[in-house]
């Protein structure tokens, strides 16, 4: 497993028959969406981002992507932004938990209302296919793992119910539209670029930023809490075999996560010890929606896509602690 078999993976079969394709990159401006970007610019697509910039950046823009500022609610700009893709990539949401639960009808608006608005702008763009980012979140706290997609969502937040509905809508799309639709559920990624800044950092992200500091990690709850941590690359490649395929989507929902978990405790150690930093994590109280333990099946996604994870925790959280140090 490693970065030199993902960055080979994309110069052979099926990937590279995307060579010439357009795609629209909702949320390009972000973590994932600006992987996605880069990736699809590697296998030579056209590629247009549209973001508003509510928690993404202008800086992670990759050069050589047409960007459009806005919001994927502002049918107009999308009428723009997706005007002759074939192929469209919806990773723009609110995408954390908490705020979810503290703003719950703007969570609403943007995850399920803005992925109307995308899925009805393709079809009338006449767009091929679109991928959704969808979330392990709809698991919830379903006790059997590993989560498999034939398991009964059991949603504890707001922006969980809202990817859940994103995914029916594009199940929808198909059925009455034909436009080819896949929701593909990351567990937990994580890779340079992914903001520690925000209030709502993710935990390796904001991990890094502590220990590169010489700080403490911050962990909410008793640190026992398990997730399926997945690197940025594995998303990637998840994304581009999806849009390459060489079958029809209609509605399906495939896991994408790497089959592994490890403790929020064990990961504050792993990344010390890398960094030559072992500081006892600081807890404060768990959070609401937070669910204890995730750990995606990926079975389904090994089978349909021929999706393999390339890049295991060990790599992966090199590669973004040494983003976080140049980033210094
Ligand atoms: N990071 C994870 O572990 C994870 C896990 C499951 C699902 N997801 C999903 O993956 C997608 C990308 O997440 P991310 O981690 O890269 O977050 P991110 O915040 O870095 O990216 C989201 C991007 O969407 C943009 N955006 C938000 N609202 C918008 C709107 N109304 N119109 C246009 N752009 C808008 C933001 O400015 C940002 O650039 C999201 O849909 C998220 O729900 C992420």
């Amino acid at each position: 497993m490693s970065l030199a078999q993902f960055h080979e993976a994309l110069e052979r079969e099926p990937i590279c028959a995307l060579r010439g394709k357009r795609a629209l990159v909702t949320g390009g401006a972000g973590f994932i969406g600006s992987h996605i970007a880069e990736g699809l610019l590697r296998c030579g697509v056209e590629v247009v981002i549209l973001d508003d910039l509510s928690s993404g950046h202008l800086k992670n823009v990759p050069s050589g992507a047409k960007f459009e500022q806005g919001s994927v609610l502002d049918e107009a700009c999308l009428a723009r932004a997706i005007e002759g893709c074939d192929l469209v990539f919806h990773e723009a949401a609110m995408v954390s938990v908490p705020q979810s639960v503290e703003q719950p009808e703007r969570c609403l608006m943007i995850n399920v209302l803005g992925t109307q608005r995308v899925l009805e702008a393709a079809r009338q763009a006449g767009a091929k296919r679109v991928m959704l980012a969808a979330s392990a979140a709809a698991y919830g706290d379903e006790p059997s793992l590993p989560s498999a997609e034939s398991d009964t969502t059991a949603p504890c937040s707001p922006y969980a119910m809202s990817k859940i509905a994103g995914e029916q809508l594009l199940g929808v799309w198909s059925k009455t539209h034909g436009l080819e639709t896949l929701s593909l559920r990351y567990f937990n990624i994580f890779g340079p670029r992914q903001d520690p800044r925000s209030a709502y950092a993710a935990v390796i992200s904001a991990f890094a930023s502590k220990l590169s500091a010489g700080e403490r990690p911050i962990v909410f709850g008793d640190g026992k809490q398990t997730r399926d941590f997945t690197h940025i690359s594995n998303v990637v490649l998840a994304n581009l075999l999806a849009a390459a395929s060489p079958g029809t989507w209609a509605g399906e929902v495939l896991n994408i996560g790497t089959g592994h978990a490890v403790s929020l405790l064990e990961l504050a150690g792993q990344m010390g010890k890398i960094l030559g930093q072992e500081l006892e994590p600081i807890h404060e109280s768990a959070r609401a929606g937070d669910v204890e333990h995730s750990r995606a099946d990926i079975g389904e996604a090994r089978r349909l896509l021929g999706y393999e994870p390339l890049v295991g925790l060990a790599e992966g959280l090199g590669d973004t602690l040494a983003w976080f140090g140049s980033e210094d």
